[in-house]
């Protein structure tokens, strides 16, 4: 079975946690325009989407969903997601599409956090794919250094400015057998705005579309 249907097979299961009367905040990604693509169908259920990149906000309004902004909003019971790669614990990489600030806001704030991912992104332990880090625009080249000291490649994302204004690092080579301390550390380098290591708030739930269907992992009861 191809990536994409794997994907549209987890994207589809995804629109079951929708509830009647909710606010859903909506990630970015391929993965997740396949949810989008489908929201349509359960448009009765949803009061208020909340979007975490403005190509998402984009897709979203052109559906006639109702974007509302963050700072409206109390409680978010929900939130959809992708992923570029799931470790077994529920922890995530994620920022390869470059919205990573905004998607930790609104993973972080949900009760409950649906990842949605094919098989390919599932890993034992990261290291494959490079940390996406959100960095000020001024001090780019300090914190590639400090990321340098901690064993890390930096490399600048040219020419990409995220919705924040700020300017992203892609760093390989970092040692992530320690997914939460790694998190805090680079969260304290001066310059980083945020990065793409969903290590403390993980998945709730990792719904994994492979060839056989749909594998559900639960992480939070
Ligand atoms: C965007 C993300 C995406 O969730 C991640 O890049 C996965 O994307 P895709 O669904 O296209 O494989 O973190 O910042």
């Amino acid at each position: 079975m191809k990536q994409i249907e794997q994907k549209m097979q987890a994207a589809t299961q995804a629109l079951d946690f929708i509830e009647s009367g909710m606010v859903v905040g909506i990630g970015t990604g391929t993965t997740v325009d396949l949810f989008i693509d489908r929201l349509p169908t359960v448009r009765h259920k949803i009061d208020a989407v909340v979007a975490s990149s403005e190509r998402t906000a984009q897709r979203l309004t052109g559906l006639g969903l109702p974007v509302v902004d963050f700072n409206e909003i109390d409680i978010l019971p929900l939130y959809i997601d992708g992923a570029d790669q799931c470790n077994h614990l529920g922890q995530l990489i994620k920022g390869g599409g470059g919205a990573l600030v905004r998607e930790k806001v609104l993973a972080t704030a949900a009760q409950l956090f649906v990842c949605i991912v094919d098989e390919s992104k599932t890993q034992k332990v990261f290291g494959s794919f490079p940390l996406p880090v959100e960095v000020l625009a001024m001090a780019r080249a300090y914190v590639a250094r400090s990321l340098a000291k901690l064993g890390g490649q930096p490399s600048y994302r040219h020419g990409v400015v995220t919705d924040n204004g700020h300017v992203l690092l892609d760093v390989a080579g970092l040692n992530m057998h320690e997914p939460i301390a790694l998190e805090r550390t680079v969260n304290q380098i001066p310059g980083v705005v945020g990065h793409g290591l969903f290590a403390t708030r993980r998945a709730d739930r990792l719904l994994i579309g492979d060839p056989q269907g749909v594998r559900t992992k639960r992480f939070k009861f």
